[in-house]
């Protein structure tokens, strides 16, 4: 499971997300920024800016209570306040990759984080060093061992740079969270079509479908329905990105609850129940 949370700036918490004994569950911190609060950037040194409330203490106490439990820091998002971030091309890749490794590495060690998860979301025109400076980035933090883990997160508008990053890093890169909610399929079957075109592009066992909770694209039990039309399809199911914690609270976490159930239970009431309707 892959879970953001922290990104509205409500007081949210680990404890309240049910997480299943048997499942890796990945919390997303969001987001860890290259940025000050006034939104200029600073070069690759990054600074947490989610929730207040997700401490380094809370961290290290749902992973000792959950060994189950990872935890990891996005990068970006969309916007600090009022300041949409974007990807810049640094004056100097190397010292941007340093500055970034090492704010990184000091945020993992205070925060106790598994890894980092990659969520730029927007991109000047041509050019970009983002593919070079990210991947370059990932393969150094595992190098040396900081983290164990990395994701990325496109989106319908991002794949390009994002698809030149898991062809040039992909050997570094564990899961890929499209933000399937952006791709406007309300249907499990167009949610199938997505999943293959996103498949095609990256790889479909590290490709994980996801959820916006209260939000865009499929929303109810046809998003349970679309898993089971996947693995009808020959996919796999290895996992499943909700977006987000702060959201789910308002429904008791429904969507985490299922899709763990679903995640461990591979003859589930929704595979029936796909079979029957669609
Ligand atoms: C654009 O690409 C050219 C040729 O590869 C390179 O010389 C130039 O530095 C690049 N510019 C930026 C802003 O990345
Ligand atoms: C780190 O990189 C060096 C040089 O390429 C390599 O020899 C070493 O095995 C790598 N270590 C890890 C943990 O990947
Ligand atoms: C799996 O799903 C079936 C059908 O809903 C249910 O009867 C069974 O109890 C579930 N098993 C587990 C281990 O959850």
């Amino acid at each position: 499971m892959m879970e953001y949370i922290g990104a509205t700036g409500a007081p949210v918490k680990f404890d309240p997300v049910p997480n299943e004994d048997g499942i890796d569950f990945h919390f997303i911190l969001s987001f860890a920024i290259d940025a000050d609060p006034s939104g200029n950037a600073q070069n690759g040194k990054f600074s947490p800016y989610w929730a207040y409330t997700l401490t380094p203490e809370s961290v290290a106490a749902i992973k000792k209570s959950h060994p189950n439990v990872k935890a990891l820091a996005s990068l970006s998002g969309w916007s600090l306040g009022d300041t949409v971030l974007r990807w810049y091309n640094p004056l100097d890749n190397q010292l941007w990759i340093s500055n970034a490794f090492s704010s990184l590495k000091s945020m993992v060690e205070e925060y106790h984080l598994d890894g980092i998860d990659i969520d730029y979301e927007n991109f000047p025109k041509h050019n970009s060093t983002f593919a070079y400076c990210i991947g370059e980035l990932i393969t150094l933090l595992k190098n040396q061992s900081v983290i164990s883990i990395a994701t990325i997160a496109p989106f319908h508008a991002t794949t390009i740079p994002y698809i030149e990053l898991f062809d040039n890093y992909g050997d570094v890169i564990d899961f890929v969270n499209h933000q399937f909610y952006t791709d406007k399929v309300r249907k499990p079957k167009g949610y199938l079509e997505a999943f293959k075109l996103r498949a095609g592009q990256f790889d479909k066992n590290k490709l994980l479908p996801s959820y916006e909770v209260n939000g865009r694209g499929i929303q109810g039990d046809a998003f349970f329905y679309a898993l089971s039309l996947l693995e009808e399809n020959g996919y796999t199911v290895n996992g499943v990105m909700i977006f987000s914690a702060d959201a789910s609270s308002s429904n008791d976490y429904y969507y985490e609850r299922k899709s763990q159930d679903f995640l461990l239970n591979s003859t589930s009431v929704w595979k029936v129940v796909a079979q029957i309707t669609y």
